[in-house]
């Protein structure tokens, strides 16, 4: 084979470096003729994840200009996940992700409940229905952002999630921010903030500020389960989301302002 111009070697460590943050350490070689149309430097290589089997990966290139199939593709990288013991600690199923594949922006929560396990989408039960109303609030619909978890399976009677689920779950919610490619990110509570950003502190101070999260801005802001218990936070949590409409451009709706 001849050697690699600059360029491609240097796409190729990048890629690889991306593989690597996402836990993914076991390349291969595949005979380029079993591929399709993919773009030659992305053809060459296939990712083996650490325990599903050697299914060929469709190019980042193709899959970027396509978030809808690169979230199909890693919904199925996913697989029926057997990866941590959540598998066989009462799941009834994996609870992906749900909203615009394009979003400017995205929330993340912890860890699906009883009734996002039921239904198989995230915050669809009365925290749910709270952040439905924080979104609307924001002058944006469910529809218009994405919405996913640390976490795809329900922890036995919603106990916070352990650390090696989260790391063990957490590459695929990296691929998915990579692929919905968000202008910020809002962090739901304590678990989604130090998980995402590898700090331990309280929730006051960690949220009213921005961080950078792998190039794309995040806030965190309170749960809200944790609203439902203890409502006096919604003002600081509106500071929070006025925040992030600012950052986006949003106006705040006439009506939240009263
Ligand atoms: N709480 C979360 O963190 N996520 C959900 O999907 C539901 C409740």
């Amino acid at each position: 084979m001849p050697p690699l111009d600059p360029e491609t070697r240097r796409a190729i460590s990048d890629r690889v470096r991306y593989y690597n943050d996402l836990g993914i350490y076991d390349f291969y070689r595949q005979p380029v003729e079993l591929l399709s149309a993919a773009p030659k430097l992305e053809s060459e290589i296939a990712v083996t994840m650490p325990t599903s089997s050697a299914s060929r990966v469709p190019s980042q290139a193709a899959l970027s200009s396509d978030p809808i199939a690169a979230l199909r593709q890693i919904r199925e990288d996913i697989g029926d996940c057997t990866r941590c013991v959540l598998h066989k600690q009462g799941r009834k199923q994996i609870v992906f992700g749900v909203g615009n594949p394009r979003a400017e922006l995205m929330f993340i929560g912890e860890a699906p409940g009883a009734d996002e396990d039921e239904k198989g989408e995230p915050f669809v039960g009365r925290a749910g229905q709270l952040l439905t109303n924080m979104i609307k609030a924001m002058g944006l619909s469910r529809e218009e952002v994405y919405i996913a978890n640390i976490i795809k399976c329900r922890p036995p009677g919603n106990r916070t999630p352990e650390r090696d689920e989260c790391e063990t779950c957490s590459p695929f919610l990296m691929r998915q921010i990579e692929t919905v490619a968000p202008k910020a990110i809002v962090a739901l509570g304590a678990v989604a903030a130090k998980t995402l950003l590898a700090i331990n502190a309280p929730m006051s101070e960690l949220r009213g500020r921005w961080y950078d999260f792998r190039g794309t801005k995040l806030a965190v802001t309170y749960h809200p389960a944790f609203l439902l218990r203890d409502p006096r936070q919604k003002k600081e949590t509106w500071k929070d989301l006025q925040m992030v409409m600012k950052e986006l451009g949003l106006e705040v709706p006439p009506k939240a302002q009263e």
